[in-house]
């Protein structure tokens, strides 16, 4: 039967992975992507899909209360997965009024929308999902012990991830008050193909591939659970498929690194795949903190696991060999966002003194 996506920041990171995923692996999605194109996304990443009969693109954005209804209207979504977002805690820290715009009042107008569309839609109310996707970062910071889980008490700790708690906090309402069926999804960091280069990731890999030094915050020992970003599109689908209206899902790779473990291990890669007179380990700078920097990010996915039947397949190893061989073998792409909308430079010092960063 014919289930149509509606999926916002579909051009992103993990929108358009999520896009081939969905495309690939469901024969019967049809899938409308609703983006306004931020500095963040990218038809690029979509290009592919370009005529296909199962997709569609709108440029549009999620706090435009007319374009959100009309789309409603249009494509009459069975799912809506909302991805659109600002997304970096960087940026969230010299602009934070954006993030409060799109994170907040965004996720509102969708859910004012959904819940238009919801109320009226009788035939399809059964298979009716909003899927919020969030981050593990509305948890704030962990000590060296224990895991987030989906009654970890919320504690955001910088303007990206207060933003996401506030939506998150909508959604919840939402089906609460209004019987909506909504769903929010916490994960932890993604990699893959397609990642904007401001991002730990991308762009130890970019800079290590021009030999250009590899800045690392404070003393690198900050830790993160990986999670490849295949696996974070599956438990999306998994949860609106098979996901409990009202209910938490808590994603991730139960794989802790230390950032200095990330950008050794793409440094490792790149030694293989683009060696040059040095290791490229040499190219590392430790550097000014991020101001509010949380410790350590730790996330119990053991609820999708077990009650949804979700597993991760990418093991971090294989995981980063293929983004490390994605970035090498995609220089055009990283090339034309580096030329025209973001040059590497370092972000989120407005919080600093003078001279810190
Ligand atoms: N990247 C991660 O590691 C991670 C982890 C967990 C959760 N998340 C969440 O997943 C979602 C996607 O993250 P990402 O890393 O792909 O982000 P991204 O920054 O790469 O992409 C965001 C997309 O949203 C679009 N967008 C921004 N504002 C919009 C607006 N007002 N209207 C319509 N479109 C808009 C952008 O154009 C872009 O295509 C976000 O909600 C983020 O909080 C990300």
């Amino acid at each position: 039967m014919r289930r149509t996506f509606l999926i916002t920041g579909g051009a992103g990171f993990i929108g358009s992975n999520l896009v081939h995923h969905l495309v690939a692996t469901r024969q019967e999605a049809h899938v409308v992507v609703l983006d306004s194109l931020t500095y963040a996304g990218n038809l690029e990443n979509l290009a592919e899909l370009e005529g296909h009969a199962r997709f569609r693109f709108v440029q549009g954005d999620i706090c435009d209360r007319a374009t959100v209804r009309s789309v409603f209207e249009q494509y009459c979504p069975d799912v809506v997965l909302n991805l659109a977002a600002e997304s970096h805690v960087d940026r969230s820290i010299d602009g934070p009024g954006a993030f409060v715009h799109t994170n907040i009042v965004g996720t509102f107008e969708l859910l004012e929308a959904a819940r238009a569309f919801y109320r009226t839609t009788v035939d399809r109310k059964n298979g009716f999902r909003f899927i919020q996707v969030s981050t593990d970062e509305v948890y704030g910071s962990l000590g060296p012990e224990g895991l987030f889980e989906e009654t970890t008490r919320y504690a955001p700790s910088s303007p990206y991830s207060a933003s996401k708690a506030s939506a998150d906090h909508l959604a919840r309402a939402y089906y609460h008050t209004y019987g909506l069926p909504t769903i929010i999804t916490n994960c932890s960091n993604n990699y893959g193909p397609y990642q904007f280069p401001e991002k730990l990731i991308p762009l130890v890999t970019l800079n290590a591939m021009e030999g250009a030094t590899l800045p690392v915050y404070g003393d690198g020992k900050n830790v993160r659970d990986w999670l490849y970003v295949d696996d974070h599109a599956e438990a999306l689908l998994t949860a609106s498929e098979k996901g409990i209206p009202g209910e938490t899902y808590c994603v991730g790779g139960n794989n802790e690194r230390t950032n200095i473990e990330i950008v050794t291990a793409i440094c490792r890669n790149l030694d293989e795949l683009a060696p040059r007179a040095s290791v490229h380990e040499e190219l590392i700078r430790f550097v000014a903190d991020r101001p509010g920097h949380d410790r350590r990010y730790a996330i119990d996915s053991d609820k999708i696991r077990r009650d949804l039947g979700w597993t991760p397949k990418t093991a971090f190893d294989e995981g980063i060999r293929r983004t490390v061989e994605w970035y090498l073998s995609h220089r055009e792409w990283c090339e034309r966002i580096t030329q025209s909308r973001y040059r590497r430079e370092r972000l989120g010092t407005e919080a600093m003194p003078a001279g810190a960063s």
